[in-house]
């Protein structure tokens, strides 16, 4: 199993976040996911395509777009050029969703789909083989810093129980108060990526915590 670790950019310092994701990238990071929120959908409102683009040459790994917006559409184009590597979307924010997968498809980056704590996997009816990504939210959207829900774990054992069947290499992300201290379970449960977004920006050693996370994936089998 490959575990990639995606610090979330909500919870870096915004004055510096050029320098910010350059050190994420150096303490071990494997993605760089990007929350976009745009008080309509979520009621907070983050960065676009400008602050992605600014942010692209500052690092090599991939950047993970997390759109927490509606209407989905329109920003994909200009994600996409602005670099991003995946954009992910929510399945009640787009009008008509197997539209939206193959828009961001065409313009040439994976597509991700994001269910929130409440929404059912049913959504993946007929989804699930067009996509790259699964992400499962752990937390309702709009928020870092918020407690882990732990009755997503067993959503997250069907999600992986559901690609699996499908055989497809569909990642399986986590999003929303992973930390140290659970991100094994996390992991037992399924998952194969993890967003961490204050358990990282919020720590003062960066490569520590993310080494200390590998720690906790190596003892997953
Ligand atoms: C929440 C965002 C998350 C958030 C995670 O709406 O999608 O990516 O930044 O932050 P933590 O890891 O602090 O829960
Ligand atoms: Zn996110």
């Amino acid at each position: 199993m490959t575990f990639r670790i995606a610090p979330s950019i909500l919870s870096a310092d915004f004055a510096r976040l050029g320098e910010e994701v350059r050190a994420v990238e150096k303490a071990g990071a494997d993605l760089i996911h990007f929350d976009v929120m745009d008080n309509h959908y979520v009621p907070n409102l983050t960065v676009g395509p400008v602050v992605c683009a600014a942010l692209r040459p500052h690092v090599k790994i991939p950047l993970d777009v997390h759109l927490m917006v509606r209407p989905v559409d329109r920003l994909v184009g200009d994600f996409a050029k602005a670099g991003a590597s995946i954009i992910s979307f929510h399945p009640e924010a787009s009008e008509h969703v197997d539209r939206t997968i193959a828009l961001i498809k065409e313009h040439g980056c994976k597509a991700g789909l994001v269910l929130n704590p409440a929404t059912p996997l049913s959504h993946l009816d007929h989804t699930l083989e067009k996509l790259d990504l699964l992400l499962l939210m752990s937390v309702n959207p709009g928020f870092g810093g918020q407690s882990f829900i732990a009755s997503v774990l067993p959503k997250i054992e069907q999600a992986r129980k559901r690609i699996d069947a499908c055989g497809k290499p569909i990642w399986l992300e986590v999003d929303g108060g992973v930390k140290i201290d659970n991100i094994a379970q996390v992991a037992r449960a399924g998952a194969d990526t993890f967003v961490a977004g204050s358990a990282i920006f919020g720590a003062k050693d960066y490569a520590r915590t993310i080494a200390e996370m590998r720690a906790q994936l190596a003892k997953v089998v």
